[in-house]
């Protein structure tokens, strides 16, 4: 006997979703690391900035104070040297005397390069308090003048430069993620409909001689008298819908105005017979001539697959019942619910995907199929409206009116 190979169910979907916040953790991890790291070379770039604009001040107060052999050598060493961080200086009436690495250009007026130094000078003793340079004359203190200063450009490339590395990453990694997805639905798309169309065509040959085979069985009076023909009739017929409804997913299909009440009806019908009987099944409308565009063979499959879902959730009995009404806009909408034994709030948002069931002779597709055909084929939408442990569930679809 043939073995049924287990497709990945709800493991694979479990491990899949962890597997992504495992990724999303690690790249937390790493880009919080990155940060901390850099801020610990900032923090020690920027205490080395300040001892070197402490020691730059002590320096121009000693060459303003002194006047021994020594200056030219603290100018040459230590002021010239300054070539990165921003410094200015000024007075106690906060007017510049001087400044160094500030970007001003030689053929500015008087007024705009004031203006400019008065600018950073404020932006400058927000960031580090000035540092304070007394003036003497022979001993005597007669004034102050102060040394505003901020950070070299190099500190404030290194300060951005994380964000901007962890942006540009960001920015890659959706970019990426996104051509997967892509690339990922093409390839599903590409699958789907082959496997249709393949199962359409090998179903078609044998039909048609069935067919010609039933007119054969129908023509002997013999065998026409125990109404094996007609019943030999109704398997053909199911078997031509399933070929129609393989055949339609694995091509465009056209849509037409369709009475929904009464393909619901249909397929209502069809089922009754083939579940309990202690399945109550109950079709609610405002109008039955309630019309949308739809693709009839696709659509009836659509309930026929919740309808087979609702009996699987409430057992032998329970009630499914199916209101047609009208939303916002014309649409119209479906609302099929049962009274079986609902989803857990864990997996609701897994229901649609390929593969995913908590059954042991389920493949996962029903919803899948359910789902591309409401909304590939019909522009609509499909999801779970409710669901409560043991109370039941209830389906939504909603389909643009006709
Ligand atoms: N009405 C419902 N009540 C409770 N659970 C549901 C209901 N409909 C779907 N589910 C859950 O969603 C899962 C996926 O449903 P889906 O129809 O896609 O696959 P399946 O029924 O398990 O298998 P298949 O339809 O391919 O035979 C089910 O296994 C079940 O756990
Ligand atoms: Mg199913």
């Amino acid at each position: 006997m043939a073995t049924k190979t287990p497709l990945p169910s709800m493991d694979f979907y479990q491990d899949n979703a962890n597997l992504k916040w495992i990724i999303l953790a690690v790249s937390t991890i790493i880009s919080i690391g990155s940060v901390y790291y850099t801020n610990i070379l900032v923090e020690q770039l920027k205490e080395r900035e300040i001892n070197q604009v402490k020691l730059y001040a002590r320096a121009l107060e000693y060459t303003i104070n002194e006047s021994d052999d020594n200056i030219l050598f603290i100018t040459e060493e230590i002021l010239n040297k300054n070539t990165s961080i921003p410094t200015i200086l000024i007075n106690e009436k906060d007017e510049f005397i001087f400044y160094n690495n500030i970007n001003i250009s030689p053929t500015w007026s008087e007024q705009r390069k004031k203006e400019m130094l008065a600018r950073e000078v404020k932006e400058m003793k927000k960031i580090f308090p000035p540092i304070e340079i007394i003036l003497k004359d022979a001993g005597v203190v007669f004034g102050k003048q102060y040394v505003c200063y901020k950070n070299s450009a190099l500190l404030s490339q290194l300060i951005a430069y994380p964000y901007i590395q962890l942006s540009v990453i960001a920015i890659f990694g959706f970019i990426s993620y996104l051509a997967f997805n892509y690339s990922k639905i093409a390839e599903q798309n590409r699958v789907w409909v082959g496997l249709a169309k393949e199962t359409a065509h090998q179903l078609g040959t044998p039909l048609s001689s069935l067919m010609a085979w039933i007119e054969v069985l129908r023509d002997d009076p013999e065998i026409s008298k125990k109404g094996v023909v007609e019943e030999l009739d109704k398997d053909i017929q199911k078997l031509r819908m399933v070929t129609e409804r393989f055949s339609s997913i694995g091509s465009t299909p056209t849509l037409k105005e369709e009475n929904v009440y009464l393909l619901i009806k249909n397929v209502v019908e069809y089922l009754k017979p083939r579940v309990s009987s202690k399945i109550n099944f109950e079709v609610y409308t405002l109008s039955e001539t309630i019309k949308a565009r739809v693709h009839a063979p696709l659509f009836e499959w659509v309930i026929e697959n919740l309808c087979k879902n609702a009996v699987d959730a409430m057992g032998s009995n329970g009630t499914i019942a199916i209101k047609i009404l009208r939303g916002s806009e014309g649409k119209v909408l479906i609302d099929l619910s049962d009274t079986g034994k609902g989803i857990p709030k864990g997996i609701i948002s897994s229901v649609f995907k390929p593969g995913f069931t908590t059954k042991k002779r389920g493949w996962g597709l029903g919803l899948t199929l359910a789902k591309r055909i409401i909304e590939l084929y019909h522009e609509g939408s499909i999801f779970v409206k409710s669901s409560d442990e043991n109370l039941g569930t209830t389906f939504r679809i909603e389909l643009k009116s006709a």
